[in-house]
């Protein structure tokens, strides 16, 4: 589904589920053993339900993730933003350059994602680690597979921690929903820590990258921003529009044959949801491949839409926007290095670059 308008009214449509149990070509095991994507389509958990199961478990981590909740973590988020704008210029490599997707993008949602469920540094550095191999569309066959595995024992040994000892975060007041009222089943507190983690940092590391790539490659834009004339929330909402950091997100499925004026997508069908490619859907926007921060509103879906519309939006907004106006105005006169233009990471699902080398002066 790559139209705006159409992925639109699909994100809302009551007849698309995500269960996999409605999708004929899983129900009938016909996906190849090892499918790299099996993982999003099967985890037990919010991205996978519908309806009242869908509520009973967006419910429980909605609750640590109100307005309010996010505003109170802005102070802290900061502190690491500046804390990592400390370390930059000593993680230069000999040619001055500084890798600014592992010094500073993937660290400050890592940490972020930490905080929420109680994780320690070494743990965070692991799930990175895997998190990577899951959404990778190059891995080796099986790896995928083998990597959720490790993240699912990873994070079952996280449960256990907090089972022996809890804490003030949000693993812990999961467990406490589960063994308290019985709300969530082992499988489905696992499958939420799993979405939780890779959701909650792939997806904010490749805005900030994403971001920054944009306003450097367009100095006309940095200076609106710089000189006040448009907020930084325009500079994280054009980058959400115009490069997703969420490419493609497996799976939905037609309950019944839907017609989408004059297009039907048959009755157990899977459907893809393409943020990347709406986000530059020509019959939607104006230039869509223009970065342009006066464009308002930017309407976009890259969030979502519907009853599955990103719990951690507020989070990843405050997140970007804090690291962009904080990095920008410690160094000004940061700069692209020479040579080649970033490869493309090679996922089907995350939409970003492998590395982003930078000059800080
Ligand atoms: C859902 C994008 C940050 C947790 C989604 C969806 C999108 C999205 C497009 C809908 C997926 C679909 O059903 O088609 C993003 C982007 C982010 C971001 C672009 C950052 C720039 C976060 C953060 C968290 C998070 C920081 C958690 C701390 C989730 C979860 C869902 C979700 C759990 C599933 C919700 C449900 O199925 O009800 N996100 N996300 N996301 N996001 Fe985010």
């Amino acid at each position: 589904m790559t139209q705006h308008a159409a992925l639109q009214r699909v994100l809302a449509d009551p007849r698309v589920a995500k269960d996999p149990a409605h999708w004929t070509l899983y129900r009938e095991g016909r996906l190849p053993e090892g499918w790299p994507l099996m993982t999003f389509v099967t985890i037990p958990g919010m991205t996978t339900s519908d309806g009242a199961d869908h509520r009973r478990l967006r419910g429980l981590v909605s609750q640590a993730l109100t307005p309010r909740r996010v505003d109170a973590l802005a102070p802290a988020v900061r502190q690491r933003v500046l804390g990592l704008l400390d370390d930059l210029a000593g993680a230069a490599a000999p040619d001055g350059s500084v890798d600014l997707r592992t010094r500073f993008a993937y660290p400050l949602p890592m940490y972020v994602v930490g905080e929420l469920l109680g994780l320690r540094a070494e743990q965070q550095d692991r799930l990175h680690e895997l998190s990577d191999v899951m959404v990778s569309s190059s891995a080796a066959p099986g790896a995928g597979a083998a990597a959720t595995r490790d993240m699912l024992g990873l994070l079952a040994g996280l449960a256990a921690e907090k089972r022996a000892e809890p804490a003030d975060d949000l693993t812990s007041a999961l467990i406490a929903a589960r063994e308290e009222q019985d709300r969530l089943s082992e499988e489905e507190l696992i499958g939420i820590l799993l979405q939780l983690v890779v959701a909650g940092h792939e997806t904010t590391l490749n805005l900030i990258c994403n971001a920054v790539r944009a306003l450097l490659a367009h100095p006309d834009q940095l200076a609106l921003v710089l000189g006040g004339a448009v907020p930084w929330s325009a500079v994280v909402e054009e980058t959400l529009r115009r490069d997703s950091p969420v490419g493609h997100f497996p799976m939905r499925y037609a309950l019944e044959d839907i017609d989408l004026g004059g297009v039907v997508i048959p009755a157990g069908d899977g459907i893809l949801a393409s943020y990347a490619a709406a986000g530059r859907d020509p019959g939607h926007w104006a230039e869509p491949d223009r970065f342009d921060l006066t464009r308002s509103p930017v309407r976009h879906l890259s969030l979502g839409h519907g009853p599955h519309f990103c719990i951690g939006s507020a989070l990843a907004r405050l997140e970007a926007e804090t690291a962009l106006r904080e990095l920008f105005a410690r160094f000004p006169g940061l700069r692209a290095a020479e040579g080649a233009p970033p490869a493309p990471i090679a996922s089907f699902v995350s939409n970003g670059v492998s590395s982003l080398r930078v000059r800080l002066s």
